[in-house]
């Protein structure tokens, strides 16, 4: 027994020796032994089932889901794992362990284990873990998306991320000067692809409408996405790179585009309407339209319209303020115990209301 115990002190003394020694190479440049590479392969896998195992799968074949996963692959995946259609990126496919081919590599996981793996990044291989703790929702579109990915071809892949032909337009800012032109170049670069050329977001409801919206809301909104204090892993990486000059004037520019024209609706615009005019006394909910318009008293700039906006967006937030996930500007916090105090169908019902709404309107100013 007490020879047994030597032996393996023996053993890693030894072992220390040899990292102390400094002969393990930790070098990138000769990847790892088949060996290696197998059994940190298989470790993973092993690793990624037993934790995935309870993870329920939400309804995932939503088309608005899919756009927003693939608009946050092109930011946040291409640069190391590429796209269809573009030849592999240069310097991660000499990372160990490189980012690898995601269409291939897809099929080998359900899509409990992809919404693991995205949420939770792999230790010592730079695969990152979501920027928003808060967001299952997005990391769930991710997964809907990379599903989707490997019948994808590159035509395919450009429509859902630039829209319409696919052409990553830019707007031309040769007769602008200075800070007008800093802004276009930003939204013909960045915001167009999500939020649309006019503002208007996409073809569905993936992406908030920001034409029209007050200023002040705007820039406080990229603010507090940028500083963590509201939670999205789409919107923060892009709004953390921008300084207070530019944030400002691209929310000017957003504000100063034509506002939206309001959807049709039936019976839950109606049901909708009486919550935003009355609120809901028996369940402590104030009138909406108090703070959100239309109404004929000046309201706080910082108090967004939501008039015109996508109800598939307003139920969102409406959810993420109720769950505490949504975070939000210094004003945020207005809005949690209100949203609590919601059923589900009373979110449905006010956010068809809303979006049924021409914004524009003298209180929206
Ligand atoms: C900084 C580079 C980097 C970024 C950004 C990145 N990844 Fe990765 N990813 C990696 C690396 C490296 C691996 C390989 C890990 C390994 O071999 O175990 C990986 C592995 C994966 C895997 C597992 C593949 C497999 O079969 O083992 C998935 C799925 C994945 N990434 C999805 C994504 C998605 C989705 C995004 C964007 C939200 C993303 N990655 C962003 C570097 C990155
Ligand atoms: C990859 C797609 C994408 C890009 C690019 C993008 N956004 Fe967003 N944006 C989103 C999504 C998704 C949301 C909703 C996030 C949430 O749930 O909080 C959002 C939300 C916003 C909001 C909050 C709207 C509201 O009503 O509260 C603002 C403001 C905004 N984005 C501005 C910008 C600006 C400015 C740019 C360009 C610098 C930009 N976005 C680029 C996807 C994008
Ligand atoms: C006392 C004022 C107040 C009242 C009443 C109020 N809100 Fe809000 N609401 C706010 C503020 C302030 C924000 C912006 C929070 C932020 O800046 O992050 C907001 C944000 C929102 C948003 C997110 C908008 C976006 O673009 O992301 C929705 C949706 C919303 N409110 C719906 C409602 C509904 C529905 C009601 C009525 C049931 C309501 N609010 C009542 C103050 C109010």
């Amino acid at each position: 027994m007490s020879r047994a115990i030597t032996l393996a002190l023996l053993a890693v003394v030894a072992a220390g020796l040899v990292v102390v020694s400094g002969i393990i190479s930790i070098k990138a440049s000769s990847g790892h032994w088949p060996l290696t590479a197998w059994f940190l392969d298989f470790t993973k896998r092993r690793s990624v089932a037993t934790h995935a195992i309870g993870i329920r799968v939400p309804p995932l074949d939503g088309t608005s889901l899919i756009l927003k996963g693939a608009a946050h692959y092109e930011t946040g995946c291409r640069p190391c794992h590429g796209s269809p259609g573009t030849s592999p990126p240069r310097i991660p496919a000499r990372m160990t362990a490189h980012p690898p081919d995601l269409r291939q590599q897809v099929p080998r996981w359900d899509p409990a284990e992809l919404f693991y793996i995205v949420k939770h990044g792999i230790k010592f291989t730079g695969m990152p873990a979501w920027p928003s703790a808060q967001r299952d929702d997005e990391v769930w579109a991710v997964v809907a998306f990379l599903r989707a990915l490997p019948e994808l071809d590159a035509d395919a892949y450009a429509r859902l991320v630039f829209g319409g032909t696919g052409q990553r337009e830019s707007i031309d800012a040769r007769p602008a000067s200075g800070e007008t032109s800093a802004v276009l170049r930003l939204v013909g670069d960045s915001c167009q692809r999500c939020h649309g050329k006019d503002g208007q977001g996409r073809e569905n409801a993936a992406f908030p409408r920001l034409a029209g919206q007050r200023a002040e809301y705007l820039r406080l909104a990229l603010q507090a996405y940028a500083d963590g204090s509201r939670h999205s892993g789409t919107m923060t990486p892009i709004a953390s790179g921008l300084d207070t000059g530019l944030v400002r004037s691209v929310a000017d520019y957003y504000a100063g585009l034509p506002p939206p024209v309001g959807s049709t609706g039936g019976a839950a615009v109606l049901r909708g309407a009486e919550i935003a005019t009355r609120g809901i006394p028996a369940q402590q909910v104030p009138p909406c339209s108090e703070c959100h318009g239309p109404s004929t008293h000046d309201r706080n700039p910082a108090y967004p319209n939501l008039t015109g906006q996508f109800a598939e967006y307003l139920s969102l937030q409406l959810r993420l303020f109720a769950g505490d996930r949504r975070g939000g500007s210094p004003y945020g916090h207005i809005m949690r115990k209100i949203a609590s105090g919601l059923t589900a169908e009373q979110i449905e019902d006010v956010a068809a209301h809303y979006a049924s709404l021409p914004a524009g309107g003298p209180s929206d100013r």
